[in-house]
């Protein structure tokens, strides 16, 4: 109901008498204030005046389940979401749910991590209400060696996002690292759940500094609102809509088999491809030039001595 009410305030610019809601929305005037109050409670400022009726002056810098579904226009992506003023980590409570049977789609939100996770063991440092963190539970119909191309069609939806909500020009630092001016604004971790031959689910968990400043990033990371020099805060619901959105169109292109539009987008963003690196794998480095990923999302580098590896996993640094 609340969800009704906020968007019932927002398409009006005066104030809406009270009966005018409560009839709309087949509730009490009673209901409505209670309502009411627990908007306010949220942080919504709600102006109410006798005669008058209600208006909304301001909405919260939350990322609220309600104010993410409404106008999302997404068929599955985000039509269920389970929101956390704090988690230890979001991709914790998504594999629980997706063990319990949630619906493909559903999506984990927390305004900070406790324990947020990087890849390879690391940290990922969560700071409240300044970034975006989410985790998004898939069920592709694919086998599990085909689950790193959706880690790519994740920054590629990232990086087609932020080009539409805000203009910004990201690219993309093999595998998955969304960077800016060669600092990285946000990273996806994938973790998968499968059988030899059938992919159970998928946990994307995508991390994006947005509304950081210089205290809340860690040195060498970028954040939207300090890349844009912007003094007030970016629209977390407005870009994480955007996301979903962008996710859901190219996922629909993976499960259909179309790979090949979603690798060459990658390509086009790609950062990696044609400079020389170094790239640091399990228990060994590989340096030469990057010169192509394959049909599964591994990085192909050409060593001096010509010969071609592929990398499945690791991290690449640029050789200067
Ligand atoms: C990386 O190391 O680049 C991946 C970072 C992924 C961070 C996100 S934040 C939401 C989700 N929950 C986590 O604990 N980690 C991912």
């Amino acid at each position: 109901m609340n969800e009704k009410i906020i968007e019932f305030l927002k398409k009006k610019e005066g104030y809406v008498s009270g009966d005018q809601i409560a009839h709309r929305l087949g509730i009490s005037r009673q209901a409505l204030w209670k309502h009411i109050q627990e908007l306010k409670d949220l942080g919504y400022d709600i102006v109410a005046v006798p005669h008058l009726g209600y208006r909304l002056d301001a909405a919260p810098d939350r990322l609220f389940d309600f104010e993410i579904k409404s106008a999302l226009n997404t068929r599955f992506v985000g039509r269920q979401i389970h929101y956390f003023e704090n988690a230890a980590s979001t991709m914790e409570i998504a594999t629980r749910l997706a063990l319990g049977g949630c619906p493909e789609g559903t999506l984990v939100i927390a305004e900070s991590q406790t324990r947020g996770k990087g890849r390879m063991g690391r940290s990922w440092f969560s700071p409240r209400h300044k970034g975006i963190y989410a985790s998004l539970i898939l069920r592709p119909n694919t086998l599990p060696s085909q689950v790193s191309v959706l880690t790519l069609l994740a920054a590629v939806s990232i990086v087609e996002a932020l080009n539409e909500f805000c203009g910004v020009p990201s690219k993309i630092k093999w595998p998955n690292d969304v960077v800016l001016e060669g600092r990285k604004l946000a990273g996806i971790l994938t973790e998968l759940n499968a059988e030899m031959d059938r992919v159970n689910f998928v946990v994307l968990g995508i991390g994006i500094n947005v509304n950081n400043d210089k205290k809340s990033l860690i040195s060498g990371a970028a954040s939207l609102k300090s890349f844009l020099g912007h003094s007030l805060n970016l629209n977390r619901v407005g870009l994480l809509q955007a996301i979903l959105r962008r996710i859901e169109d190219n996922y629909s292109s993976f499960q259909k088999g179309h790979l090949q539009g979603i690798l060459e987008k990658w390509k086009q963003m790609s950062v990696t491809l044609g400079t020389r690196v170094k790239v640091y794998c399990q228990n060994e480095q590989v340096e030469g030039e990057a010169v192509d990923i394959d049909s599964d999302g591994g990085l192909l580098v050409r060593r001096d001595s010509g010969i071609t590896e592929k990398i499945t996993a690791g991290d690449v640094v640029a050789c200067r």
